[in-house]
């Protein structure tokens, strides 16, 4: 007999939800998608379901221990840092289970009498799903391992904890981006991943060929050089042609040659652009509110999975962080930055000069003289940014309104600028860098309704290191790419 019920595991249903239930097997439809009475630990650690309600629950074993009588399992499936305790009788067929194998559980869910938790299943039926051997397994049980440890396994590391607290709030702040700018009216744009542009005219490109070179037709599949994006602010640009405020969020390639703890080849880069703005201030102020909103969201949907970075990766990150979320961002000119510099007493590797792009040490130094406050520098010399920065035209030091976010214990997080929306202005720099005829199409968006306009890109996974307290840029992705690694 198929009845129809109100509830699920508990819960009251989504309005076009409904449970159908026969024999005591439950089936919920949730629009028109099937799942059945599976339950994610994190439901059942949240209490989601009726005590002694019959539930099945998939996941990996993260501890094993026998007592006389009864055996405890933890089962974690990835829906949460905490495990779920499993208790098994005597009689329950458990060989073969150790630390690291995929099981299936069937059981009730009950008030748990240890302090520890509050809920765990009591099994009825436990099947061994994939077996492991926790001996070969790189990953030894209750050991914390360091993150450059498990980072020599990328096809195995996500079943620890610190890893799979990673994905969880990498995965979250991708949604809190994407939803700070829903909320504030941006319109996402999916800009190209192949391009015939090289945005930021360092030459930092990878080409794009057909692998198989046979036949000679294959050799242009384009007819123009092609490479991985290097940004989408240029077709961004585009956009706004049409749309006040826009944004993309997505992989983005440098073949730089640098190994450095905050460069890879491949990394995600969050860009926005707004037109009919004539002001550094307006795109400083998206930069903070993106900072600290999207912050906040995460410290507020994945507290446990943020707490284990701060406490055992990087203890002391809690404060740093609250001071960089409660206070306000700080400014300074590129000039006053390289006045600071000069002044300071400090023993630089590189010697700061008017002229030269800042260097990771003087990034640091900025950031610690203003208090280990994030800081935008403003206003770069004109000869060291791209021909789309906006000129100044403000005399000898000749500038550009160009923008650097430096944050604590990363340096530069985020770059961006005011673009040359004047055709004369923009005309002579592209033919002084010699790129008239590749960016006849960019001139050509300043003739048909044209309006000043800015933006930015902040790296992703800098983010992340600089919310988490991540030392490596390799931890805090979960395939990382860079120069002479391209694993899996
Ligand atoms: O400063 P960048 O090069 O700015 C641009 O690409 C602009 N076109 C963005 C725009 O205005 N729409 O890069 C932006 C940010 C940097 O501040 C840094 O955080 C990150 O991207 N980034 C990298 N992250 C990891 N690995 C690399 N190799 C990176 N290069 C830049
Ligand atoms: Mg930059």
């Amino acid at each position: 007999m198929w009845r129809r019920s109100s509830c699920f595991l508990g819960l009251p249903l989504p309005r076009n939800a409904s449970v159908i239930r026969r024999r005591g097997e439950s089936l919920c439809l949730f629009n028109g998608c099937s799942s059945d009475s599976r339950l994610k630990v994190v439901d059942a650690l949240l209490g989601a379901v009726t005590w002694e309600q019959e539930v099945r629950v998939q996941g990996w074993v993260r501890a094993v221990r026998a007592q006389k009588e009864i055996t405890f399992l933890n089962i974690n499936d990835g829906s949460s840092l905490q495990s779920l305790q499993i208790v098994a009788r005597p009689d329950l067929d458990i060989r073969g289970i150790t630390f690291g194998s995929a099981v299936e559980i069937w059981g009730k869910l009950v008030r748990s009498p240890h302090k520890k938790q509050s809920t765990e299943l009591l099994a009825d039926k436990i099947k061994l799903v994939g077996a492991c051997n926790p001996v070969d397994l790189p990953f030894k049980i209750k050991e914390r391992h360091s993150l450059e440890y498990i980072r020599q396994f990328p096809h195995l590391r996500c079943k620890t904890n610190v890893f799979s607290s990673l994905l969880r709030i990498r995965s979250e702040a991708f949604t809190a981006f994407h939803s700070f700018f829903k909320n504030n009216g941006f319109i996402h744009i999916h800009t190209p991943i192949i391009t015939s542009n090289d945005c930021e005219g360092a030459g930092e490109l990878f080409q794009i060929e057909p692998a198989s070179k046979t036949a000679e037709k294959h050799n242009n599949f384009f007819d123009v050089p092609s490479f991985l994006t290097v940004s989408g602010q240029l077709h961004l640009e585009v956009m706004t042609g049409a749309f006040t405020q826009v944004y993309t969020f997505g992989p983005t390639f440098r073949a730089e040659n640098s190994q450095t703890r905050r460069h890879l080849a491949e990394f995600y880069m969050v860009e926005a652009e707004l037109a009919f703005t004539e002001s550094l201030k307006d795109i400083m102020e998206v930069m903070e509110n993106l900072f600290k909103t999207a912050t906040s969201h995460i410290l507020s949907k994945r507290p446990d999975d943020v707490e284990l970075f701060h406490k055992y990766v990087a203890p002391g990150q809690k404060g740093r962080l609250e001071q960089m979320m409660k206070n306000s961002f700080q400014v300074l000119s590129y000039t006053e930055a390289i006045d600071i510099l000069q002044r300071s007493m400090e023993t630089f590797k590189f010697e700061p000069k008017w002229g030269c792009d800042l260097q990771t040490e003087h990034e640091s130094y900025l950031v610690e003289h203003c208090g280990n406050i994030p800081v935008f520098v403003v206003n770069y010399p004109y000869d060291i940014k791209p021909f789309y920065a906006r000129d100044n035209q403000d005399g000898p030091q000749h500038t550009v309104a160009a923008v650097d976010l430096l944050v604590p214990g990363i340096g530069e997080l985020c770059g961006g600028s005011l673009r040359e929306e004047r055709l004369d202005l923009l005309q002579s720099r592209l033919k002084q860098h010699g790129l008239k005829e590749t960016y006849q199409w960019y001139e050509e968006l300043r003739l048909f309704g044209s309006v000043p306009h800015g933006g930015f890109g902040l790296g992703f996974e800098r983010y992340l290191q600089c919310i988490l307290g991540v030392e490596n840029i390799k931890d805090v992705i979960p395939f990382p790419r860079f120069s002479h690694s391209c694993l899996l």
